[in-house]
């Protein structure tokens, strides 16, 4: 089957490109390179030993796409493509509504003026908002709390209407929690312009020596150690999610969302102390007030994955911190992302 990546330069996409790769699908990442480097294609082509196919093209570009979706014959979408940085939502709602709303409305048109129905969609966790129980299943309800959550919540509206309109599409949301990791290869991995906002590419950078110390947002919540805690999953568990949900749509029709997580989770401490094991470096923090907009505790229920599209994570806390340390001190992650400006 051929299958366009939308996004397919970024972190989640090239390890998902990866792995559509080694089960032998045929993909054709389309990317514009905003927030990645053609760097990541060449590393792939080391990682599967075949020339990915790549279009550098922005999806707001409706013709361009079209025209991508028919030459190469595509019959299903794995959309990633858009941004995805809270703070930056929050300044730069325009730019989030045009890239994440309007570029997926592009992407739509283009498949439907082909008679292409069926799609994977990058959803988050962040569509939850403070949760009212935990784990979240996906029956929680949704209520975004910043311009970023919106433009998902909007897409995933926008989807379930499609849905509805036309019984031939099948689509499926995917709510990823937190990804963290990398390749085991460590030839690819997470490459954040500027200095990360998230927390494993931010440890990833106190250890390798190019930050002093990482900052503890909050260490007073009602939690066993006081700092939050989330359900860190393994970027290509994650990959491997989005094989299981082509599988699923091939053989259903309509809309599904999907929580993609552990269904465990980690504290800040805990976390820093899993790559201080890792990397054998040792990894400074002090804790500072709690960060505006972050909840105490978030894990998923990934119960709805496990029954219906066969898929679980499996893979560890030390396999993401060992990965991750890999890709960074390798000198791999210094190469894909520039000259790191901050350090
Ligand atoms: P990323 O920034 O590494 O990848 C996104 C890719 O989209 C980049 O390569 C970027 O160049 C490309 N892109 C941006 N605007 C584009 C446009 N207009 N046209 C074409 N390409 C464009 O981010 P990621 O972490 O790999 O995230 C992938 C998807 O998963 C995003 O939709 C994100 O919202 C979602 N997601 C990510 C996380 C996370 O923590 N990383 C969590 C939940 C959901
Ligand atoms: C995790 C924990 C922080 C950095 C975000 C988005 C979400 C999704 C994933 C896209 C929290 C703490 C962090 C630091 C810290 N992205 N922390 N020091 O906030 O759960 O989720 O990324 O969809 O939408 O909101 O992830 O990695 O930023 O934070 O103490 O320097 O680490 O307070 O408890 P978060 P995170």
């Amino acid at each position: 089957m051929s299958i366009l990546l939308t996004g397919g330069a970024g972190y989640i996409g090239s390890h998902t490109a990866a792995v559509l790769a080694d089960a032998g699908q045929t993909v054709v990442l389309y990317d514009s390179l905003r927030n990645s480097s053609a760097e990541a294609i060449r590393r792939l082509h080391a990682i599967t030993r075949r020339p990915p196919v790549f279009v550098e093209g922005d999806i707001r570009h409706t013709g361009r796409l079209a025209r991508v979706l028919q030459e190469h014959g595509v019959e299903a979408v794995i959309h990633m493509a858009g941004l995805k940085t809270v703070a930056e939502s929050i300044s730069e709602p325009i730019d989030y509504y045009h890239t994440n709303v309007q570029g997926t409305l592009s992407l739509l048109d283009a498949m439907d003026s082909l008679s292409i129905h069926r799609l994977v969609f990058s959803s988050s966790a962040t569509v939850y908002g403070e949760p009212a129980y935990l784990p979240i299943d996906e029956e929680h309800p949704l209520r975004a709390t910043n311009p970023y959550g919106r433009t998902k919540l909007h897409i995933e509206d926008m989807l379930l209407d499609l849905a509805r309109s036309n019984p031939r599409w099948s689509i499926a949301c995917l709510r990823y929690f937190n990804p963290a990791g990398a390749h085991e290869s460590g030839l690819i991995g997470e490459s954040p312009r500027g200095v990360p906002t998230n927390l494993m590419p931010h440890i990833a950078e106190v250890a390798a020596g190019s930050l002093s110390r990482l900052t503890v947002f909050g260490g007073d919540y009602d939690t066993p150690d006081g700092t939050g805690i989330r359900d860190f999953i393994h970027v290509m568990d994650l990959a491997e999610g989005h094989l299981a949900a082509l599988d699923f749509l091939s053989a259903n029709t309509g809309w599904h969302a999907f929580n993609l997580g552990t269904g465990r989770g980690y504290s800040v401490l805990e976390m820093i102390a899993a790559f201080t094991a890792a990397s054998g470096r040792p990894i400074p923090y002090r804790f500072q007030p709690r960060r505006p907009g972050d909840v105490a505790v978030c894990y998923a229920d990934p119960g709805k994955a496990e029954r219906l599209l066969g898929w679980k994570a499996w893979r560890s806390l030390e396999a993401m911190c060992a990965s991750t340390w890999r890709w960074r001190s390798g000198g791999h992650a210094e190469d894909a992302s520039g000259v790191r400006a901050w350090a």
